[in-house]
């Protein structure tokens, strides 16, 4: 089976590895990364050109082609592809609207009765100002667009909120705000498969959003994840796919948008149950990087089977034992960082059992060393991103596989590295 992926970080290396237990696939990916040349061949070609993603896979006719980030979702690659009458993972741009807009997503959410924030839409920013002077705080201020997770502002008074409209005042994404009702509680990353009609769940995950421990700092793409999160409980679960998943597939289907893909529900679980907080269009990162080492059935065929609109032929195991993932980001992120830096360790944390390290931003490029007190050229594998490595371990309970990702985090280590010291804490003493 010829699966072309597309994307080049942590959550595309976590999904290439488990795609690749299937040993029929030969997959290819674009734009890639050294990582992912290490899995398939590797065509330079940015998620965002869709008419050379389009000629890529005219050319070379994969059987499956999974896209991993929401940009190109967004752009439309889905339909292109789709019209060569090639077989795709992933939903169309109209479907991908969910995540691409929210303001689109939300008044979904009204049409079809789904457990949301209350919130107000402004398409003037002078209006969104008004309204915050007589708000009762905490709110959440949102970018309608894709804003690359910068677009959320969560204001605890009035000032919070004037500063997030100041600096949405340059965003591209902030053309409409939304004005959201603060909801407490605790996160889940939520996923199921679709084909449109059959869901196929799969397990629950936590993300660790902010760069510093204790849900301290400034919020980042993700800084470490679990699966299976305990606070999803099998009752929970239920509620969720009835109250939440099930409706979102069938009113986008009776809207005429159906959606083939991963379907991701970011919800926000308070006594009062679960709220919808975003939906995106694709696999979450961190989080997918906590699923794949736990993933045991047959990932291709059964994303093959969804994009064929026969998910209900699939299915997928699952390992029992807990995944954690540690990311470990670059100095300065998610601010600027730097990049560059040699990596060293990563075989000493392979080499322990039940630990895999995904790679999100690095770069294996040849560079001047010393040997023997010779200066010679050597592929060293360097970092490349902001997020860099995402180090997983599987344990016999949460405990032990929190205890095991430290130990590899332990082994790695490049000029700057940060990460956080408290993944699964939270689970741990829930
Ligand atoms: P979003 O991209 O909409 O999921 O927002 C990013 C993050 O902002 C979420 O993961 C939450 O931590 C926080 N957030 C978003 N909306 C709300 C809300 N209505 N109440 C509380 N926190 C929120
Ligand atoms: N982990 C958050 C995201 O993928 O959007």
């Amino acid at each position: 089976m010829r699966i072309l992926l597309i994307g080049s970080g942590g959550r595309e290396h976590a999904l290439a590895w488990a795609l690749r237990k299937n040993p029929k696939v030969a997959l290819m990916s674009a734009p890639g990364s050294s990582a992912l040349a290490s899995l398939g061949e590797v065509k330079p070609i940015a998620v965002d050109d869709v008419d050379g993603l389009t000629n890529l896979a005219k050319e070379m006719q994969p059987d499956l082609t999974v896209i991993g980030p929401e940009l190109p979702l967004a752009l439309g690659l889905t339909d292109s592809l789709k019209s060569l009458g090639l077989s795709v993972f992933g939903p169309s741009a109209e479907a991908a609207k969910i995540e691409g807009s929210k303001v689109f997503a939300k008044d979904f959410m009204v049409r079809h009765n789904l457990p949301t924030a209350s919130y107000a839409v402004f398409y003037d920013p002078a209006e969104a100002k008004h309204y915050l002077k007589d708000a009762s705080y905490p709110v959440v201020v949102k970018a309608d667009g894709l804003a690359s997770g910068k677009g959320v502002f969560v204001c605890g008074h009035h000032n919070q909120a004037m500063a997030a409209l100041a600096e949405m005042a340059s965003m591209e994404a902030a053309s409409r705000i939304i004005v959201e009702e603060y909801l407490a509680g605790e996160e889940v990353s939520y996923f199921a498969i679709t084909d449109g009609s059959s869901i196929l769940p799969i397990p629950s995950a936590q993300d660790h959003k902010t760069i510093f421990d204790n849900d301290r700092g400034p919020n980042t793409g993700g800084m470490g994840a679990y699966s299976p999160a305990p606070l999803v409980t099998p009752k929970l679960e239920e509620i969720i796919m009835e109250t939440i998943i099930r409706p979102t597939v069938e009113g986008l289907a009776a809207e005429g948008t159906p959606y083939c893909g991963l379907l991701y529900a970011g919800l926000m679980v308070s006594l009062s149950g679960p709220k919808i907080l975003e939906f995106n269009a694709r696999f979450g990162d961190p989080e997918t990087q906590a699923l794949m080492p736990r993933c045991k059935g047959d990932l291709a065929e059964t994303l093959l089977a969804a994009a064929n609109g026969v998910l209900h032929e699939a299915n997928l195991a699952w390992d029992e034992r807990p995944c954690v993932c540690v990311v470990m980001s670059s100095k300065g992120y998610p601010g600027p960082y730097e990049t560059g830096q040699v990596i060293t360790g990563l075989d000493k944390a392979e080499a322990r059992d039940g630990v895999k390290v995904f790679q999100a931003g690095t770069t294996c490029e040849p560079r001047k060393i010393v040997q023997d007190g010779q200066e010679i050229w050597s592929e060293t594998l360097q970092t490349n991103g902001g997020r860099v490595l995402g180090v997983t371990a599987l344990g016999d309970d949460l405990e032990s596989a929190v205890t095991k990702a430290y130990e590899a985090v332990g082994d790695i280590s490049f000029e700057g590295a940060h990460y956080r010291r408290d993944i699964g804490a939270k689970a741990l003493h829930f």
